[in-house]
């Protein structure tokens, strides 16, 4: 059977698995990447993690390749430059190192929502699409623009930064350096930034009242508002009223048929999707308006992110033979 690897790197996990050409994944394993500022004692760690998942696999296997989704990663360089959320800073020449344990494969490395955008492009929402955008709700805010049937890299394959849009009247401080950032709003992050704001602001009665930031997290927030928490609904119309802004000006540049909400906040459900879609058409210039889809991942589920990362593989070798 033939078998790629994909990897998805967070800033708090690293998750990988074996995911065959039909998208099924066969084992699965973490390391907790924030545990290794030491870059090469992380590849180290990755590297073990994957020889066991492929030695628990117990029929014979071809692997055909490596694809790593990770934030902030150069797709033409093979590296991670200015990651915020990631404990490496500066410039981190991935490729080229993780190349030495599978000096025989293909490693290919992109941006963790780009992973994520050629995922659905296979296996979920977006297959048959050729205009679409992934958006990603993490720690981070990510995105991934497919126009004209491709994957946009742009020059330097940043394409697509979403999360580091400022947006009008944002003045949170962002891990880029900048203020105002979408991501410093709409992300796990953000939206714990919002809970913590709506409490100082008006004492209402929430699960949260006595939780400590440190302590809160997004998963609260969706459990809480998906059992009425008025203070967690709340939160999450701000943080869709401020991504439908953000989405209204970005269909105006790559004319998508529909925008795909991926990761931990789209799990909310409703409670994201409502006032998202509500203030992106309120916001959107007329020639664009109920014309975008706004759909949830058609490939959600726990193990997203890594099958993102595996078509990756898949998709070079397939390029590749043509
Ligand atoms: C990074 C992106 C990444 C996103 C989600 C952002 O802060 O700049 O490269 O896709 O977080 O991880
Ligand atoms: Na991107
Ligand atoms: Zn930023």
């Amino acid at each position: 059977k033939q078998l790629a690897v994909g990897i998805d790197i967070g800033g708090t996990n690293s998750v990988f698995g074996l995911v065959d050409r039909e998208g099924n994944m066969y084992g699965e394993g973490v390391i907790p990447t924030k545990k290794y500022p030491d870059f090469d004692q992380y590849l180290e760690e990755l590297y073990i993690g994957i020889q066991s998942i492929i030695k628990a696999y117990d029929e014979p296997c071809e692997l055909v390749g490596i694809g790593i989704g990770a934030p902030n990663a150069n797709y033409y360089q093979g590296t991670i430059e200015n990651a915020a959320n990631l404990i490496w800073q500066g410039r981190v020449p991935f490729v080229e190192k993780f190349k030495k344990y599978f000096p025989n494969l293909p490693v290919i490395i992109t941006n963790d929502a780009n992973a994520a955008a050629i995922g659905e492009m296979m296996y979920g929402a977006a297959k048959g699409m050729r205009d679409f955008i992934v958006v990603t709700l993490g720690t981070g805010l990510g995105s991934g623009f497919v126009a004209n049937g491709e994957m946009i890299y742009g020059s330097d394959s940043y394409a697509g930064e979403l999360g580091h849009v400022v947006i009008s009247g944002g003045e949170r401080q962002c891990g880029c350096g900048r203020k105002g950032c979408l991501e410093t709003y709409v992300s796990a992050t953000g939206i714990k930034r919002t809970a913590f704001k709506l409490l100082a602001d008006h004492l209402e009665e929430s699960e949260f009242r006595n939780v400590t930031y440190n302590d809160l997290t997004a998963e609260m927030i969706t459990k809480a508002a998906l059992a009425g928490d008025p203070l967690a609904i709340e939160a999450y119309e701000y943080t869709g009223m401020m991504l439908g802004k953000a989405l209204a000006d970005a269909v105006t540049i790559t004319s998508p048929e529909a925008i795909i909400l991926f990761g931990g906040l789209a799990k909310a459900g409703k409670y994201i999707f409502e006032p998202t879609k509500r203030s992106m058409e309120m916001n959107m210039l007329r020639n664009f308006r109920n014309k975008v889809k706004l759909l949830p991942s058609g490939i959600s589920g726990k193990n997203a992110a890594v099958l993102g990362a595996s078509s990756l593989a898949w998709q070079e070798r397939e390029k590749g033979r043509k």
